[in-house]
């Protein structure tokens, strides 16, 4: 099975990645844990790039084709290769990612973004996608403070230095998105705290699906 979260930053996809984790292998199954960008060797590389501050002046077609990049190797080299062996494939951002940020943030034409994707992932779609949504004021005082926690204002904070104006179309992108495609998308609420939050994640994760 292959889950995806989304949502802004702030919204706290990869507590939620980390529990689920936890709770799925101790009921047995064998769970690989990944994101985009970075989720591959190369990707490595690609997510430094894409993330640093020094890189503010990318243009965002040469950003767009840097993070399709970033998911064909991804798909190729860990996606796929996890889901053959039977494994449950959590992913921090995929596809809905690009629509919402280069699409309804920056503006790009979400139909090709859409088609640019499954070139891409070679039509790849989540069986379910888990949209962590939040108020993009709160999402953002969130990931700031992390970011100061963790010292790492210089280097991974090129989105969070987008403005509000920026994070809330990327939010009602996401729920456009979602609003298309219902059957592989819950929507929870982040406004609650994470142990609720989870309880709903993991009863849309044990949902049956066709
Ligand atoms: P990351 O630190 O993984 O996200 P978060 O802040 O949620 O922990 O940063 C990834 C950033 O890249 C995030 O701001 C969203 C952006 N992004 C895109 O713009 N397009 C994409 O296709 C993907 C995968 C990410």
């Amino acid at each position: 099975m292959f889950v995806t979260f989304e949502g802004i930053e702030g919204t706290g996809k990869s507590t939620q990645i980390g529990l689920l984790a936890q709770e799925l292998t101790r009921r047995g199954q064998r769970v690989a844990v990944t994101r985009e960008p970075g989720g591959s060797l190369v990707g490595r590389e690609l997510r430094r790039i894409l993330l640093s501050l020094e890189t503010k002046n990318l243009c965002d077609r040469a950003e767009l084709f840097l993070y399709l990049a970033d998911r064909a190797q991804h798909v190729a080299e860990v996606v796929r290769p996890a889901l053959a062996q039977g494994m449950v494939v959590l992913c921090d951002r995929f596809t809905d990612s690009t629509v919402a940020y280069q699409g309804y943030g920056r503006g790009l034409d979400p139909a090709l973004l859409r088609t640019l994707n499954d070139t891409a992932t070679g039509s790849l779609v989540p069986d379910l996608t888990i949209l962590l949504d939040l108020d993009p004021e709160i999402g953002l005082r969130r990931a700031l403070s992390r970011n100061l926690r963790a010292g790492a204002q210089v280097d991974e904070g090129r989105f969070e230095a987008e403005s509000l104006a920026f994070h809330s179309r990327v939010r009602q992108g996401y729920l456009a998105i979602a609003a298309t495609a219902r059957e592989r998308f819950r929507i929870v609420t982040a406004a609650i705290p994470p142990e609720e939050v989870f309880a709903r994640v993991l009863a849309a994760c044990l949902e049956p699906r066709p």
